[in-house]
């Protein structure tokens, strides 16, 4: 049997949070969506099968190294790092606040019978040092994570120079469909567990001064209201003083990392 091996260096318990309406959990200040995690897989199933497998194979292609998965809900993309885990290619670190999401991705990875370790952190604040993943996932969480700016700072500031950063995300409309997308983002985000409708998150990902763009694509893929996707790959760059000539954007990254290292201490 595969080991789930828990992380709980936020101090978080392992258990399942109280089901406070708001889908926050106050005493650890973490999302809690107990429905939105029951309806999850059975939602999902039918895109599961028909239209995300080439996506998902794309984010868990050749894998080697050490892998965070972030925001890794019930587990879907577990099935996907089976061959690089068992082979002993990859080390799969799963992240996942909620605990009722995290408990199906805990069952998922016994299924498999997978070793995979597990966190209850936020994108925001990784328990984790410098430069320790080669690969870091986001398959469908920047619509949902509160502060995706602060998620992508952690997320360069954990990958090794040449790391990657990979990434299927879905983001706003464009054209007459964005304004009903608009509409329906307040009951959207209540239903769906804080999942934002309109964010452009490809903009934030192909601008951030910590990396070079490998890949980046918008895909017409989903259903309304839940597309376009963007997906992709960033390179972690090598260093600070390579990410450009201009002094400013090098202190904007200084910044932008003694913020991503001060919410770790905090
Ligand atoms: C739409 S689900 C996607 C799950 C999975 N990655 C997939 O591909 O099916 C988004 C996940 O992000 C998680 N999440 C919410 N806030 C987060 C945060 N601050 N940091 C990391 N994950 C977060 C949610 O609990 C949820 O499980």
């Amino acid at each position: 049997m595969g080991t789930a091996t828990t992380n709980e260096q936020e101090g978080a318990e392992e258990g399942v949070a109280g089901d406070d309406v708001s889908g926050h959990d106050h005493e650890t200040e973490r999302p809690a969506h107990p429905w939105f995690a029951r309806l999850y897989d059975p939602v999902m199933r039918a895109s599961e099968e028909k239209l995300f497998p080439p996506h998902r194979e794309y984010l868990a292609r050749d894998l080697s190294g050490d892998v965070l998965d972030l925001g890794a809900g019930t587990g879907a993309m577990l099935p996907y790092y089976e061959t690089a885990i068992q082979s002993g290619a990859a080390t799969v670190t799963v992240l996942e606040p909620d605990p009722h999401m995290r408990e199906r991705a805990v069952a998922e990875a016994r299924r498999l019978d997978l070793d995979v370790r597990v966190s209850d952190a936020r994108a925001e604040a990784l328990p984790f040092p410098d430069d320790s993943f080669d690969v870091v996932v986001a398959s469908m969480v920047f619509c949902t994570i509160p502060d995706p700016e602060a998620a992508l700072d952690e997320a360069a500031r954990v990958l090794r120079p040449g790391g990657e950063f990979r990434f299927l995300e879905h983001v706003a409309e464009e054209g007459w469909r964005r304004f009903a997308q608009r509409a329906l983002a307040p009951l959207w985000s209540r239903l769906a567990g804080g999942c934002r409708l309109t964010r452009h998150t490809g903009d934030q990902f192909g601008e951030h001064d910590a990396f070079t763009v490998a890949d980046i694509e918008r895909r017409h893929l989903g259903v309304f209201p839940v597309r376009p996707f963007v997906r992709g790959t960033l390179e972690r760059r090598d260093s600070i003083e390579e990410m450009g000539a201009d002094p400013s954007v090098r202190e904007r990254v200084r910044e932008a990392v003694d913020a991503a290292r001060s919410r770790l201490d905090r």
